[in-house]
């Protein structure tokens, strides 16, 4: 759709993130499933709850432009679910998982992150202290949050991960012993 002024680039940025947005929620209510961890599954539960309002909020600001809620495909959304369902897969351990999905949700978070600031900065100039404002900075603070929460759990993930190596390296370890006694006769 060509963009010929100003109201056009804001419209076009706001239903790109409006696809954005359906595909992470939709991305979330299949990944919440395959996460073990108990506080990471309760994050993106949360989450899942205010990306809905998210939704809803943009729908809110589509009206207050007098514009019917449209979604425009976000290539960049559809390349980070299918990354993030793509590893889901190839993790072998439920850990593993865990950390491939923290990681997942730290990305979308800072894409979201970038989209309303790019979005809010335009919001600003044309329209001022508006209520279509107020919409994309409630977005944008639960964005934030939900990126402090998944950086916050990713070193303790990763830790856990790397804890559940060692034994493995020991029976490594014992291989190698008792091939080496074999070897050698004693
Ligand atoms: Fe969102
Ligand atoms: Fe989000």
């Amino acid at each position: 759709m060509p963009i010929t002024n100003v109201q056009e680039l804001l419209v076009h940025e706001l239903a790109e993130i409006y696809d954005a947005e359906h595909r992470f929620l939709d991305g979330q209510v299949k990944m919440v499933h395959r996460a073990t961890d108990h506080e990471l599954q309760r994050a993106i539960e949360n989450h899942i709850t205010q990306t809905r309002q998210h939704i809803g909020n943009l729908e809110q600001f589509f009206r207050e432009l007098g514009q019917e809620p449209r979604r425009e495909t976000n290539e960049v959304a559809r390349g980070l679910v299918s990354e993030a369902e793509q590893g889901i897969e190839e993790a072998q351990s439920d850990i593993l998982r865990d950390c491939l999905i923290d990681a997942a949700v730290i990305k979308v978070e800072h894409f979201e992150i970038g989209g309303y600031r790019a979005l809010i900065t335009g919001v600003r100039l044309m329209m001022g202290q508006s209520v279509a404002l107020d919409l994309l900075e409630a977005n944008l603070g639960q964005e934030e949050e939900a990126a402090r929460i998944a950086e916050q759990s990713a070193e303790g993930l990763l830790q856990k991960a790397m804890r559940a190596e060692v034994p493995e390296q020991e029976g490594m370890v014992d291989k190698i012993n008792r091939l080496r006694g074999r070897l050698t006769g004693q």
